[in-house]
């Protein structure tokens, strides 16, 4: 298996060109996938406040750390910002109770998880609701979320700070304030909707796009998304002794994003990161690029409402 190579941040700091994703998955079951994934040399772990899953994770990267495997530098831990928590006020407590459910000592890149806040009830109310059922938000505007950010960087609490599912204006608009540019934006990232815009708009500002969702959530059942069964892919995969799976994640690593693919499976583990070893002809990126429908998986409704929804503009 080749090594996975790394992307420079705007910050000076590298990050692992591939990790692994940890939502929906908690307790015994991510601990011991976190560390299958570092036996097997994933590097790059990305997890959130929101998915539970912080203190498992935290707990298998000690211990592998522990029996010497690897060194805490050679880790890169992501996690995120909770809607809840945008207040400025609120942020260092969300970034210690994100420290404190790792159990270590700093987190490599902190991300704002939505440009939308909202509203705080309290620690450990994720998703609020009105009195009459609908999202509670809040109006807090993610300038002065960031700008408590930066602090944490001051503090040594991350050593770095981006953010996840920002759109193109919300991006400029934040870097006409930021006295540290953030350098990453998470953002679903498939062959479905392969953002090819807002990748390009970001690198020439110098943000990295980390891809999520890249497998788009294989569902035999439904044969979606189309690009895991389509013979035509498979035709590509055989040729390179591959899975499609593979040639979905090596497409976006060729478009220059980062992908993130999660499984709790060693095997697919090993499978997802096989991917720098072989290069896809212009023909066959052309080819992944018909499966670009611009289809999210990820839309939260919920928060259409609030002024900082990101979904409402092209890209
Ligand atoms: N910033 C954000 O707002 C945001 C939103 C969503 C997700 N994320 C992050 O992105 C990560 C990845 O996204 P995701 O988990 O939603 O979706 P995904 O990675 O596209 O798909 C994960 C699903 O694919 C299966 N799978 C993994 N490898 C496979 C393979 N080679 N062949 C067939 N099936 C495979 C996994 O099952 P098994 O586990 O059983 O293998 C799992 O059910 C998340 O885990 C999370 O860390 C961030």
């Amino acid at each position: 298996m080749s090594a996975v190579p790394f992307v420079q941040l705007n910050d000076g700091n590298r990050m692992p060109a591939l990790g692994l994703g940890t939502c929906a998955s908690s307790g015994s079951e991510i601990e011991k996938a976190v560390k299958d994934a570092i036996d097997v040399g994933y590097r790059h772990i990305d997890t959130a406040w929101a998915y539970e899953n912080e203190h498992s994770i935290g707990k298998a990267v000690r211990s592998k750390i522990a029996e010497g495997a690897v060194k805490r530098s050679d880790m890169f831990i992501v996690t995120k910002l909770w809607n809840t928590f945008h207040e400025p006020h609120q942020v260092e407590r969300a970034c210690r109770q994100s420290l404190n459910n790792l159990q270590l000592d700093y987190i490599d890149l902190y991300l704002i998880h939505f440009p939308f806040g909202y509203a705080y009830k309290n620690d450990h109310e994720q998703w609020p609701r009105n009195p009459d059922g609908t999202r509670a938000l809040s109006n807090v505007d993610f300038i002065d979320t960031w700008t408590a950010m930066e602090r944490l960087v001051e503090l040594g609490w991350v050593k770095s700070i981006g953010v996840s599912n920002f759109n193109s204006e919300q991006i400029a608009r934040l870097l006409t304030v930021a006295k540290i540019r953030p350098v990453v934006n998470q953002v679903e990232c498939s062959p479905t909707i392969s953002q090819k815009k807002l990748t390009k708009f970001c690198k020439d500002r110098d943000i990295a796009i980390t891809g999520f969702c890249p497998l788009g959530h294989p569902s035999p059942a439904s044969k979606t998304p189309a690009f895991m069964y389509d013979g035509r892919v498979e035709a590509i995969a055989d040729k390179y002794n591959k899975t499609p799976a593979q040639i979905g994640l090596r497409y976006l690593h060729e478009l220059g994003v980062t992908p993130i693919p999660k499984s709790v499976r060693k095997q697919r583990m090993i499978e997802n990161m096989s991917i720098f070893d072989f290069t896809l002809t212009n023909e066959e990126k052309q080819f992944m690029d018909s499966f670009n429908t611009g289809q999210r998986l990820v839309a939260m409704y919920d928060a259409r409402k609030s002024p900082y929804w990101p979904y409402g503009i092209k890209f």
